[in-house]
């Protein structure tokens, strides 16, 4: 059982979202979907079905992503050079050929699809949640995952099949993320809402854990 971590434990609230999701971030870096592609047992055909997954997910995120630009809450933190679709439709035509579009969402993207709009229609501290979750996490352990892709299948440094690690808008990511957390740690929300948002960053990581252990179905070996 994971300890509950508390606002009197931690002094600024990004640090508290990162501890109380510390134990699943390393369930999911070790889940067997992550170390069997990261560990070079997995084919390119495995990155690009996980590719596909992603292309829905950050369709339903970034759908929202207008609508709550002027939002006081999640407004903030929406940000162009973040925006991922056009980079990962050009990954997945260049992995997949011009028929892409036809991929289909595995059952626990549907789900985790799904809580992203629910969120983003009704609850924009919710909706900052997966944000957060998110890309945070591609700004931080993604760049593992790209130098994994561009040994394992031979894709150009930085090119086509992993752009969407590539993060062309933010020119310095460590100071993004400091300001992100900085953007964080002034959620204008009260202490009861706060629990909320980090509850709903561990649903947001039990929604990626699920998102690999659908993926690893599909690919067990
Ligand atoms: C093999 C897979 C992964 C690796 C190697 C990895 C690696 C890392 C590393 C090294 C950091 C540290 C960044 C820093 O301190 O600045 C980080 C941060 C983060 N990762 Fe991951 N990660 C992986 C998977 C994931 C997944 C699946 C998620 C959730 C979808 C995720 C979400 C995050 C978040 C939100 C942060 C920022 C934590 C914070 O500073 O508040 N990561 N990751």
């Amino acid at each position: 059982m994971e300890a509950r971590v508390t606002a009197t434990q931690c002094s600024r609230f990004s640090d508290l979202i990162r501890s109380a999701t510390h134990a699943q971030h390393t369930q999911a870096e070790e889940s067997a979907f992550m170390a069997d592609l990261l560990g070079g047992r997995l084919g390119v055909e495995a990155y690009a079905r996980y590719t596909e997954q992603l292309w829905f997910v950050y369709r339903a995120l970034e759908d929202a992503a207008d609508a709550l630009a002027a939002d006081p809450v999640a407004g903030p933190f929406i940000h162009p050079g973040l925006l991922r679709v056009a980079e990962l439709e050009r990954d997945l035509e260049h992995l997949r050929g011009p028929d892409w579009r036809t991929a289909a969402p595995l059952p626990a993207t549907i789900a985790y699809r799904d809580r992203i709009a629910e969120v983003a229609a009704a609850w924009p501290a919710g909706y900052v949640a997966h944000h957060y979750t998110r890309y945070l996490g591609d700004l931080s352990g993604g760049q593992v995952i790209r130098s994994v892709a561009e040994r394992s299948w031979g894709f150009q440094r930085k090119g086509d099949g992993v752009r969407f690690y590539v993060f062309e808008g933010i020119d310095n990511p460590a100071a993004f993320k400091r300001e992100y957390r900085e953007l964080l740690d002034a959620l204008p929300v009260d202490e009861s809402e706060r629990d909320r948002v980090v509850e709903e960053c561990r649903r947001a990581f039990t929604l990626n854990s699920a998102v690999f252990a659908d993926l690893a179905l599909a690919f067990a070996g």
